[in-house]
């Protein structure tokens, strides 16, 4: 009995432990499809199918919404919605989330740039809170072109109670990323853009199969015409332009995201802008414009006045290197036309005017009266000193300033390669030799754009510079060279012209 119940007690111990652990297996695969299932779903959600095609040179991508299926037991909230980190540049991710919606920005650490993106965040938080869906979610993508220009591109989606995107919008912002400063449509467009904007915008539209069948509708035609208006939404990466639009402006079906790209080499002409976001000079629309050297881009500031100090007959051994140490020492730039002896004589000096930002003019091999030579005298009289200059430090001539400032038709003709540089304020320090009358001279006729005449041969030049120098920076001029005063001021210097 006793053994029999025994047999059958131990039996039904082994059965009893094959179903405790066939249970327990169970229940891991069990956690193991949740947890599998679960990630899944996360990552559906927050991935838009995109689909991508090229034509030609233009680069255009549909990006159609995700439409999220959550497990029926899970009800979708604005708690669901993540950032997609792939398009942060590097920037930390905030959020601002109340019941209804989450809005996420980035911290960029440029105080400018974050206060207007602090005030967006509170601009999307009342544009949401319009919205008539249950759910609304604001992210970004940032992106930097050439390390100097800032884009911030903000999606701003409205959610049903399923997680499906019924409503979608864009909303972009462009930043100098030295300073801070915001680059709006007209700093940046050129008219003849729109025009092609509009162009390649319907290429794109007509050839994608999802929109193809409404781009006859009167209101596609409009919203793709060539005003600005309808291109108000860009930003700039690496290869050059994307535009942005949303389905309902265009086709009045909520929903859907477009962006069209274009790149650098195809949209340039059209841009006022360098790529890195530097206002570019004027377009040379005068075949003999000179190239303009800018030896410090950047660190103008074009709402402050300028003045060029230029210094004639140089170099000298003794005094020039003294004016190189005040304008080294105070960051301030001159111009120096230099004549043949000194020159030849002192290539390091003009190595180190252009070491330290300065443009060297020429001044004649033989500060000749240029008004009273033979046509190829003249010609090359000056040219074989650009050569001795170029030679030395390396930089191109492009402007001559004729000695006594004597010119004729026949001078602006042969030098035609060179901008003739007169002056508008003269110190007369030749004459005076007296450093307090110079110094006297410069501050009493110094005005924003001034061309200002010195000679820095002289002993007393160089004291009088000494002086002269922190005056006017204390004033707030800034010192620059012939060059930067022009490309500065949007202005062009022309072969065989006179200036100053
Ligand atoms: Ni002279």
């Amino acid at each position: 009995m006793i053994i029999g119940n025994r047999k059958k007690w131990v039996k039904y111990k082994k059965t009893r432990n094959r179903i405790i652990i066939i249970s327990v297996l169970l229940l891991v695969i069990a956690v193991i499809i949740a947890v599998l299932a679960a990630v899944i779903h996360s990552f559906g959600a927050n991935t838009p199918s995109n689909s991508t095609e090229t034509t030609g040179e233009t680069t255009t991508e549909a990006v159609t919404q995700a439409t999220t299926q959550p497990a029926a037991e899970e009800k979708f909230s604005e708690k669901k919605l993540a950032h997609n980190n792939n398009n942060s540049a590097g920037y930390e991710t905030k959020e601002k989330a109340e019941k209804g919606y989450k809005i996420f920005y980035p911290v960029t650490g440029s105080e400018h740039i974050d206060s207007r993106i602090m005030k967006d965040v509170a601009y999307f938080k009342s544009l949401v809170s319009q919205l008539n869906t249950p759910y609304q979610g604001v992210d970004y993508s940032a992106f930097i072109s050439n390390k100097l220009l800032l884009s911030l591109v903000y999606e701003i989606q409205g959610y049903n109670d399923k997680g499906d995107v019924v409503s979608a919008d864009y909303f972009t912002r462009v930043f100098k990323l030295n300073g801070g400063e915001e680059l709006g449509q007209n700093d940046i467009f050129k008219d003849n853009f729109f025009e092609h904007a509009s162009k390649k915008s319907r290429e794109f539209f007509s050839k994608n199969d999802s929109t193809k069948q409404w781009t006859e509708q009167e209101n596609y035609l409009n919203a793709t015409s060539a005003s600005p208006a309808n291109y108000d939404r860009f930003a700039f990466d690496d290869s050059g332009c994307i535009l942005y639009f949303d389905s309902k402006t265009i086709f009045e079906k909520p929903g859907t995201l477009y962006s069209v790209a274009f790149s650098y080499d195809e949209i340039y002409d059209m841009l006022k802008i360098e790529k890195d976001g530097s206002k570019k000079h004027p377009k040379n629309d005068n075949k003999n414009n000179l190239p303009l050297y800018i030896p410090k881009q950047g660190d103008i500031d074009l709402a402050k006045p300028m003045v060029a100090l230029t210094y004639d007959d140089g170099p000298s051994s003794i005094h020039t290197p003294e004016i190189l140490d005040v304008l080294e020492k105070h960051n301030a730039r001159a111009t120096f036309f230099v004549t043949g002896t000194n020159a030849k004589n002192n290539p390091d000096i003009l190595k180190r005017q252009v070491n330290s930002g300065c443009q060297i003019g020429n001044h004649t091999m033989w500060h000749s009266n240029l008004t009273k030579q033979s046509e190829s005298d003249m010609l090359k009289d000056v040219n074989d000193l650009s050569a001795i200059i170029e030679n030395a430090a390396g930089a191109k001539v492009t402007l001559v300033r004729p000695p006594y400032g004597a010119f004729d038709d026949t001078v602006k003709r042969v030098l035609n390669q060179y901008a003739l540089m007169l002056w508008n304020v003269d110190t007369m320090d030749w004459s005076s030799r007296d450093k307090n009358a110079i110094v006297k001279e410069v501050m009493e006729n110094t005005s924003d754009g001034a061309i200002i005449l010195l000679h820095d041969i002289h002993k007393e030049t160089a004291q009088a510079t000494k002086e002269f120098v922190p005056k006017l920076i204390e004033k707030g001029y800034q010192l620059v060279t012939i060059d930067e005063l022009y490309y500065y001021r949007d202005k062009t210097l022309a072969g065989g012209n006179v200036y100053g």
